[in-house]
């Protein structure tokens, strides 16, 4: 990239994610720290294709560190995946004079961040959705903050299934990526967990309910992931192979509310100090990334290509540990 960097701009993409907001008071305040004019764009790819832009302050970003969701709202634009709808965004940077991008977001946020880059806007994504299933990166932002809303919730659910001796089968967010259920039920123990990644066999887990239950095991908690399928029709089928009574729990959107634990907000701020050193060193098609606990700097392709592993080993483990 060349020439000085002055004015930037940031947005939030897709769905919102608990640290959002600490990381966009990073980006906004470490800019400002280092002489630059900094705006946000509302409603994400949306907003910057109408010209939704404004300056931020050092105010504007204040009493946000701990606050849920994003200030700067969020979309799913489809306009962004069209060629038409990316030359209108640029033409909106343009008529802004910004001279980089900072994008916090998912997958699909980061695609739309690629296509800028190819058009040759300096552009540097952050990762931030409770999904946790951008490859590159061992974390992403908010994805802390849900498992924790999922074991606290999956507790609640314990007490009511433990009284009444059920089985509850509770859905969890995470697309295709069955991260959430599998961080969340290792950490609530449950007795299976349903993800994408890996087939599951009902009648093996109907199995194993009857096996507790002869145990003196009087209640189940199955967590699965939404991308295995409908949590009711499962349930329905595994109370016709196993005879036990089951309920339903969908934790929906819930999972994406609430303040951010501390571990997101520390990652969100080193995310977004990070995402400002690569903006000011004048790097573009880069990505914030978490790995061996330190936020690095990585090719934002580093995000493509290659399918996030999973995590085998912990649900080999969770398997083990819910004979
Ligand atoms: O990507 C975050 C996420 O919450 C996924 O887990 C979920 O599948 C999806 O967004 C739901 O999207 P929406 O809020 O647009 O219905």
């Amino acid at each position: 990239m060349s020439g000085k960097i002055e004015r930037i701009a940031v947005l939030t993409s897709g769905g919102d994610a608990p640290g959002m907001n600490a990381a966009l008071r990073a980006v906004v305040r470490k800019g400002i720290y280092h002489g630059l004019n900094v705006f946000g764009v509302n409603r994400g790819y949306e907003g910057l294709i109408h010209g939704e832009i404004q300056e931020m302050s050092i105010g504007s970003v204040a009493d946000i560190v701990l606050r849920g969701g994003t200030i700067l709202k969020t979309a799913r634009s489809e306009e962004m995946r069209t060629v038409e709808g990316q030359q209108k965004a640029i033409k909106q940077l343009h008529k802004f004079h910004i001279d980089a991008l900072v994008v916090i977001g998912g997958d699909g946020s980061f695609r739309g961040a690629q296509t800028l880059s190819a058009n040759g806007f300096q552009v540097v994504g952050i990762p931030g959705t409770i999904d946790n299933d951008i490859a590159g990166t061992d974390l992403t932002i908010g994805f802390d903050t849900a498992i924790n809303t999922v074991v606290d919730a999956v507790s609640k659910i314990r007490d009511t299934a433990s009284s009444h001796e059920r089985t509850f089968i509770v859905e969890v967010m995470g697309r295709n990526c069955g991260n959430i259920a599998l961080q969340a039920g290792i950490a609530c123990g449950a007795e299976s967990i349903l993800v994408p990644e890996i087939p599951y066999d009902l009648d093996e887990i109907s199995d194993k309910l009857k096996r507790g239950h002869l145990r003196g095991k009087n209640h189940s908690i199955i967590l699965v992931s939404e991308g295995v399928g409908s949590a009711y029709k499962i349930g329905e089928e595994l109370r016709a192979r196993s005879g036990f009574e089951t309920r339903i729990t969908v934790l929906g959107h819930l999972q994406r509310g609430g303040n951010p634990s501390a571990q997101d907000a520390v990652i969100a701020a080193a995310m977004g100090g990070k995402a400002m050193e690569i903006v000011l060193a004048g790097e573009s098609d880069r990505m914030t990334a978490f790995v061996n606990q330190t936020v690095i700097s990585s090719p934002l392709a580093a995000a493509y290509g290659t399918r996030r592993p999973f995590n085998r080993e912990l649900y080999d483990l969770a398997n083990e540990l819910s004979i």
